[in-house]
């Protein structure tokens, strides 16, 4: 398979998968093979895959994402799941938002190379443990898949890249600042950004979620543990950005509120401020609801209580908190809205559309757009909820 033009190339790793939008296209699963005789596998021994839209010029590659695994059972429960074994991954992915092939859709990158890596190693492309346990028969080998896919890649004709973007949302937003130096290092003399996609992560105080008693609580940091475990279990260390990891224990180094200001590529964070996936699962997680108070208010920002509504607020300071430790950096773009959702860049509704997302205006398509290409900088920060009537929230069933 030979690559078209050469130019531009979009790569998205680590992007949580979203049901399919009738907008998009359908793109066919390359499974690479080469990638197993490195050691370079899925959770289960199976090859690493991605999808490949030849483009006319650039190139985005996006790293798709879908949380972590922690420890063994975690992720012997994943292993046979397209989160652990390109065997059980559908074989066409639909491709919209960042990935529209259509101008009016997607206007800066629609022409580009794009190529969605599938997620299926646990550790965001951070794992590298040598030893296989014939009992379990778990690989955890994450920084390897991320290595083999990019020598891949620029194989096929991503080493002529003039542009490129590595993007991803959640998991992989994670991956994309983890391992956004390391992608600018492959392509030394290109114009190379990162999009990290509700990637932002942060390191909450947790359990407080009930006002009444909330005064009285100091709260505890479950996911700090969590990523503990996540870098212990996959030996993450030696693959986390090295300015991170010389101040702090590599755990904390999977936060971006520790590990981003190191990064020296240019970086876009986008964010909902009432991120839904941390809403549901760091801030008011089923353990810490045994009453099942939150259920209807995480299923649906509208459905929650004064009370509720004001425990989010707290998250979002905290979570305002976490993004000022990084400091001010002109290269950086920043578009943190007040909605309640999470992975705003892949899908059209909120991309771009007549009534997607914006902020002072400016569509989410713009404001990166405008940022990749150097026309103009963008760094906003939205008013409270519920001020912003431009969401599309997200309402779980
Ligand atoms: C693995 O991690 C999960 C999630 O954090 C936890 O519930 C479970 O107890 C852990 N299992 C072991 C064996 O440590």
């Amino acid at each position: 398979m030979a690559f078209g033009g050469a130019h531009k190339w979009l790569l998205l790793c680590l992007c949580i998968l979203i049901s399919l939008k009738a907008d998009g296209y359908f793109v066919d699963i390359t499974y690479v093979e080469s990638a197993v005789a490195k050691g370079a596998v899925c959770l289960d021994g199976s090859p690493p895959a991605y999808h490949f839209s030849p483009g006319f010029g650039s190139g985005v590659n996006n790293w798709l994402g879908g949380g972590w695994c922690n420890n063994v059972t975690t992720c012997l429960a994943r292993k046979n799941t397209r989160l652990g074994s390109s065997k059980a991954m559908v074989k066409q992915l639909a491709f919209s938002g960042i990935f529209s092939n259509k101008q009016a859709m997607n206007p800066d990158f629609y022409d580009w190379n794009k190529v969605k890596v599938r997620y299926c190693d646990g550790s965001s492309f951070t794992g590298d443990v040598e030893r296989v346990d014939p009992a379990t028969n778990l690989h955890f080998r994450g920084a390897r898949v991320f290595q083999a896919v990019m020598e891949d890649l620029l194989a096929k004709g991503m080493s002529h890249a003039e542009n490129a973007l590595l993007s991803g949302c959640s998991a992989g937003g994670l991956s994309s600042i983890l391992h956004c130096d390391n992608f600018r290092s492959l392509l030394p003399s290109a114009n190379v950004k990162c999009l990290a996609d509700a990637g932002y992560f942060i390191n909450a105080i947790t359990d407080a979620i009930d006002l009444n008693v909330r005064k009285d609580i100091t709260g505890t940091e479950h996911i700090r543990e969590f990523y503990n475990d996540v870098v212990t279990t996959h030996s993450s260390a030696k693959n986390l950005p090295s300015s991170c990891t010389s101040r702090l224990s590599p755990g904390m180094c999977l936060f971006p509120q520790y590990v981003a200001q190191g990064i020296r590529t240019p970086l876009f964070i986008l964010n909902a401020a009432y991120d839904s996936w941390q809403i549901k699962n760091i801030l008011a997680p089923g353990v810490a609801d045994p009453h099942g108070t939150w259920h209807d208010c995480k299923l649906d920002i509208k459905k929650c209580s004064s009370g509720q509504i004001d425990v989010m607020q707290d998250f979002r300071q905290q979570f305002l908190s976490a993004l000022a430790l990084l400091g001010s950096n002109p290269s950086r773009g920043l578009f943190i809205n007040s909605c309640y959702a999470h992975c705003q860049s892949e899908m059209q509704e909120t991309w771009l559309r007549a009534d997607s997302p914006k902020l002072d205006g400016t569509p989410i398509a713009k404001a990166v757009g405008d940022w990749f290409y150097g026309r103009s900088g963008f760094q906003k920060i939205d008013c409270e909820y519920p001020c912003d009537s431009t969401c599309h929230n997200r309402i779980f069933e």
